[in-house]
């Protein structure tokens, strides 16, 4: 049986660290507040200089090294993400060139913080397809520039960093088990960026207006991901015939303490069997997922045969799952 497999982890964080306390100098917010309703004790931020595929890059370089695998016998670079360096060229083709990978297509992938668990989805569904073999699947953001430092409402919430997977075929029942995508666009409002697309161009009104800057409705997202999430896994789980207890270890999208306790309280799981990033890095969107992963295997926490669920959710609206035999 052909799987797709992970074979390799890599992630990166800036080492700017901006706490609670710092917000409580620029908004009028408490790190009391931020804790109880968030979980986020922390986030890293992004040098001047330093862009989404400098982080990339890094976390890129990591994955390829734990896979044993040189850039050049890449043959797909994917990359999610919802704060690019540019529009055009992709951050697919500029992480392509920072790591030679001459050999490798590129593309990104935009479905904001589900966008991990949607490339794992377009690599599984390339290899088993036969199209592709190695693919180097990255999430990575710098939402720092597009966060507005103004707006207690989010910039609380967001923090910067990549995370990186090398995906290849595996003849053999480690790897992808399922992937489970969907969307909502007539909710798009309640998580957006207005201006900056051909909709609304730069200009000195949509500066003005801050229309460059994320804006969420907080509470009405939060409503939406828990039940978005509730029917995702149980969509996983019901497909594989897996039991809650069978799953070793939950690697969920970290955007709210809250709503990763509603999960695993779902699941009846211990939050031992849960990775959380969240407290020391915030909501990192399509990064996420990936650099919780890395964790975990790097401290030991993912073994050989473990079955691992990924969940997520974010703008768009985008959720998604996947269950992975490592
Ligand atoms: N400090 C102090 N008070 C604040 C802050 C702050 N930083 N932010 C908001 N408040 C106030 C509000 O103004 C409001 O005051 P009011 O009652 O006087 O009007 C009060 O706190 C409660 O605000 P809510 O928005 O109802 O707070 P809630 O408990 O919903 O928490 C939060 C807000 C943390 C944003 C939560 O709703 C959440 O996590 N939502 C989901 C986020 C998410 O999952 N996003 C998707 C992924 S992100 C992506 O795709 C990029």
């Amino acid at each position: 049986m052909i799987h797709a497999r992970i074979t390799g982890t890599g992630s990166f964080a800036p080492k700017k660290i901006i706490t609670n306390q710092d917000l409580e100098k620029l908004v009028d917010t408490s790190d009391e507040w931020i804790t109880e309703r968030t979980g986020i004790k922390e986030r890293r931020i992004a040098e001047k200089g330093q862009n989404t595929s400098d982080l990339a890059y890094e976390a890129g370089k990591k994955a390829l090294k734990a896979a044993e695998l040189t850039a050049q016998e890449l043959d797909l670079i994917l990359v999610a993400t919802m704060t690019p360096d540019t529009i055009l060229p992709s951050m697919g083709c500029v992480l392509q060139d920072k790591l030679g990978a001459k050999n490798a297509a590129a593309f990104d992938i935009a479905a904001a913080c589900s966008g991990f668990i949607y490339g794992l989805s377009i690599a599984d569904a390339f290899i088993k397809a036969g199209a592709y073999k190695n693919i180097l699947l990255v999430g990575a953001e710098v939402l720092s520039r597009f966060t507005d430092w103004e707006d207690r409402t989010t910039c609380v919430l967001f923090g910067d960093g990549a995370g990186a997977v090398v995906i290849q075929r595996h003849a053999g029942k480690h790897g992808i088990l399922s992937t489970h995508l969907h969307s909502d666009g007539s909710l798009g409002d309640l998580l957006h960026v207005p201006a900056g697309g051909a909709q609304h161009p730069a200009s000195h009104d949509t500066i003005r207006k801050r229309m460059h800057f994320i804006k969420m409705k907080g509470n009405e997202t939060f409503k939406a991901a828990v039940r978005a999430l509730e029917g995702v896994v149980q969509e996983a789980l019901e497909h594989n015939k897996v039991k809650p207890e069978e799953i070793d270890l939950l690697v969920p999208h970290q955007a709210n303490l809250r709503i990763i306790q509603a999960m695993a309280q779902r699941l009846n799981m211990p939050m031992e069997k849960v990775v959380l990033t969240l407290p020391k890095y915030g909501n990192t969107s399509a990064a996420s997922i990936p650099m919780a992963l890395d964790e975990a295997v790097r401290d030991g926490r993912v073994k050989e045969n473990h079955l691992l669920l990924f969940e997520a959710f974010g703008g768009g609206l985008t959720w998604a799952s996947a269950l992975v035999r490592w």
